[in-house]
């Protein structure tokens, strides 16, 4: 493939559809081949209280059949989940210099912008059309030092928003819980103290060739719940469900819900963790901002005992986060299968 003439992003750098980004071609997103259909259900959040049976019952057969989901009327306000796309996105399209300071190839770095690549089996690296800013969401007094400056409105707006996410994340923990039968903080319970808190906010320009590249490479989130917004209007999310791609579209105020491994492993595989990618497009820059929650690393994460009997033994055996996170680096590049490792 000859190298495409430059592209000119949004935020003023020149880069060119290198070889660099061109998947080998058993790998391309096959964009044609993509259903949007209504598969991925939007629960609305406003009965919880009235009508929790329902609700619990919505949220669990979510959860057990796709392990992705939209929901409205989660309680965040609308304009707070506005204004945190906006300082993201002047964030991103600030001067390459501005943002140098947290350019890093440093994985141990807690607030850092990077790119992602995969690795095929010829171990022939391609890397991911996307630019990826990750930091800790809570506890924010912590952290509020580090994250930017510019745009000015950032660490205001991020810290607001984290904070009504954290609640919307219990509540989902809860109504999880119960899904399973199980008591209201069992979820929270075995996922432990200090939490590890972190958010990764994905920028895609627009792509000269989307049919040559990724956004991010299908992959599984490794952590235990993902709370995702996108920017209205820009499609990108996709799920796999039945060896098919399904695009999970932009609903106006809504957020994208996404169970991740640990879920997966504590619901002893009743909960699922699905696999999921973003592709790019060809006209319009997409954003998307995940939150993510995970176990701190002395964790021990294993099956929650009332859910394994004699008829339903333990799928996974225990291990400590830590171990999970290892394996994790283990198999740095490829495409990843942590928890099936883990597997009896
Ligand atoms: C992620 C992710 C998808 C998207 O950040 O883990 O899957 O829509 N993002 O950007
Ligand atoms: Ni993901």
């Amino acid at each position: 493939m000859e190298a495409k003439k430059p592209f000119q992003f949004a935020n003023n750098t020149v880069l060119c559809l290198s070889p660099d980004f061109i998947l080998p071609e058993e790998k391309r997103p096959c964009l044609s081949e993509v259903s949007h259909t209504n598969l991925v259900p939007i629960i609305d959040l406003k009965g919880y209280g009235e009508d929790q049976k329902s609700l619990v019952q919505n949220v669990s057969d979510a959860c057990k059949k796709l392990g992705i989901f939209q929901v409205m009327n989660h309680g965040v306000p609308k304009d707070l989940c506005e204004s945190v796309m906006v300082a993201l996105l002047e964030f991103f399209q600030l001067p390459h210099e501005e943002r140098a300071i947290y350019f890093t190839r440093d994985f141990t770095k807690q607030v850092k912008i990077f790119n992602y690549s995969y690795k095929g089996d010829d171990q022939m690296k391609v890397t991911m059309w996307s630019e990826t800013f990750t930091h800790p969401w809570h506890p924010t007094q912590d952290f509020t030092h580090h994250l930017p400056t510019k745009p000015l409105q950032y660490r205001d707006v991020f810290t607001a928003y984290a904070r009504e996410i954290g609640c919307l994340m219990n509540r989902l923990f809860s109504l999880m819980s119960k899904g399973l039968g199980l008591e209201e903080n069992s979820i929270v319970r075995k996922l432990g103290e200090r939490p590890n808190h972190y958010s990764q906010a994905n920028y895609y320009p627009p792509c000269p060739e989307p049919e040559l590249t990724m956004g991010l490479n299908e992959h599984n989130d490794i952590t235990a719940l993902t709370i995702l917004q996108q920017l209205d209007g820009v499609s990108g999310l996709q799920v796999k469900y039945d060896e098919n791609w399904v695009a999970v579209d932009p609903v106006p105020g809504a957020l994208v819900i996404i169970l991740a491994d640990q879920m997966q492993v504590l619901s002893n595989g009743r909960y699922k963790s699905p696999v999921h990618r973003a592709v790019t497009n060809g006209w319009l820059p997409r954003l998307s901002l995940a939150l993510f929650h995970a176990p701190n690393d002395e964790t021990l994460i294993g099956p929650i005992e009332e859910l394994t009997d004699e008829d339903h033994p333990p799928i996974y055996r225990n291990y400590r986060y830590k171990e999970f996170m290892k394996e994790f680096y283990r198999q740095e590049g490829k495409r990843r299968r942590v928890k099936e490792t883990f597997k009896l």
